[in-house]
């Protein structure tokens, strides 16, 4: 009696890597980087998640979809991002989907790291499909912090639309 084996190892399935790079005792992009994690796991799909400083650049181009995010920090995003970043060859990534995230303040002027990021991410020629996640924070003490209400949830959320996004 012959057995017959299935394998979907035929068809291509599209690696995630979800970036972050996070700065203070709190590690609030860190914490936003594993909920969207968390979310495409639960959605089936395959995808890593690396603190910055724990990859090397070389690695970005094994994945199909790199999401990438850092807090705001004066004004801008983190220099751990942007270093990274600035390491990655240019066009190198035409046809690669990318989205950004941030953490930053609620104010009238605040900077923002997820669209600083965006822009560098299209200039290396990755294609944005999905519009930035801005996750407000606050600060709970001296050096702590928390998300404002409601960031959890919108969290979670975009990073549904994002998984529906990615199976579409
Ligand atoms: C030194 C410092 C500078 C900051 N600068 C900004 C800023 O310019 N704009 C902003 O919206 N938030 C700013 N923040 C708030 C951070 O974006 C916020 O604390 C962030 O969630 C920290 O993320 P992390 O815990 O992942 O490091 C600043 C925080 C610190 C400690």
């Amino acid at each position: 009696m012959s057995s017959i084996q299935f394998s979907v190892k035929g068809s291509e399935v599209m690696r995630v890597l979800v970036l972050y790079d996070t700065v203070s005792e709190s590690k609030m992009t860190k914490q936003v980087a594993e909920s969207i994690t968390e979310t495409l796991k639960e959605n089936g799909i395959d995808v890593d998640s690396f603190y910055v400083k724990d990859i090397d650049a070389a690695k970005v181009k094994e994945y199909g979809c790199l999401i990438a995010g850092a807090p705001t920090m004066a004004f801008r995003a983190t220099v751990g991002i942007m270093d990274f970043l600035n390491a990655l060859g240019e066009s190198e990534f035409a046809g690669i989907k990318a989205a950004t995230f941030d953490t930053q303040i609620k104010a009238a002027i605040t900077g923002n790291a997820a669209k600083g990021i965006e822009k560098k991410l299209e200039k290396l020629g990755f294609t944005i499909f999905k519009e930035p996640l801005v996750v407000y924070v606050e600060r709970k003490d001296k050096n702590l912090w928390q998300f404002k209400a409601g960031q959890v949830e919108k969290t979670k959320a975009w990073a549904q639309e994002l998984a529906k996004k990615l199976s579409e």
